[in-house]
């Protein structure tokens, strides 16, 4: 009998990519090796989420705080990113996924702006799941640049304030047209969400793994969506 047999598979995973730094230092290598690391273990995650039937796979790869580290790390950040971008290309084509990211992009280099927008445009037909990478990412960051946009087209008349709702505000995020997530998985051990998708995340079940992000694999996701079943049948979703 599969393991999967009976389980309710949720629709958008979350996760927060966290513990590649602490993995580097017990192997005794620089930081830049463990994101290294990290990125190889994203890359078989991807195609296991697909594989399994998730609709929405969204991780937490840069957030506006992460500018605040060392020159030397953010570089080899952006490098990666840089060779990343051009990995995940076949990889996404091949497993018919496509890709959407989430957060301010401007503040990129611009091929890798480029790089982005590329990966949007050629993915975008693709009819599998949904590969949301959120990049100089922050909840209050996007629920600001929204409120921004929302704004002005209140300004221009374009809404009455008796049209505000939440689903209209949920339209000027970074998500819009996407579900919020069932599930958000934060390995590492940290207890926090860190900024990510705090308007999303008002009912999404949340499950800590462990172990360090580079070591995460499929019996890990297995594991959290296990969780996620015990908890929705219990509360009955939301
Ligand atoms: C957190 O680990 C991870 C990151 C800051 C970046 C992770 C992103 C990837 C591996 C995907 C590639 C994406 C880009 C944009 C290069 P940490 O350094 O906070 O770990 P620690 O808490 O153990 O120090």
């Amino acid at each position: 009998m599969s393991e999967l047999e009976g389980l309710k598979i949720p629709a958008h995973v979350a996760i927060i990519l966290d513990g590649n730094g602490r993995w580097a230092k017990a192997h005794g290598v620089p930081r830049a090796m463990g994101h290294k690391a990290g990125c190889t273990t994203l890359e078989g995650i991807l195609e296991d989420a697909a594989r399994l039937g998730i609709q929405y796979l969204t991780v937490y790869a840069f957030s506006t705080e992460n500018w605040k580290r060392s020159e030397e790390e953010v570089d080899a950040l952006m490098q990666l990113f840089r060779y990343y971008a051009k990995k995940i290309v076949k990889k996404a084509c091949d497993n018919n996924i496509r890709i959407k990211m989430i957060g301010e992009r401007s503040r990129f280099d611009a091929d890798l702006i480029d790089s982005i927008n590329y990966l949007e445009e050629i993915t975008r037909d693709n009819t599998g799941m949904t590969f949301v990478f959120a990049v100089n990412y922050g909840g209050r960051d996007e629920i600001v640049r929204g409120t921004k946009a929302l704004l002005a087209d209140y300004k221009a008349g374009k809404f009455e304030l008796d049209d505000l709702d939440e689903k209209l505000f949920g339209s000027y995020l970074d998500t819009k047209g996407m579900p919020d997530p069932d599930l958000l998985i934060r390995p590492s051990g940290e207890l926090r969400l860190s900024n990510f998708l705090l308007w999303q995340s008002a009912y999404t079940e949340f499950y800590f793994a462990d172990v360090l992000w580079p070591d995460f694999n499929r019996d890990e996701l297995v594991k959290a969506i296990e969780h996620y079943n015990r908890r929705d049948r219990r509360f009955g979703g939301r």
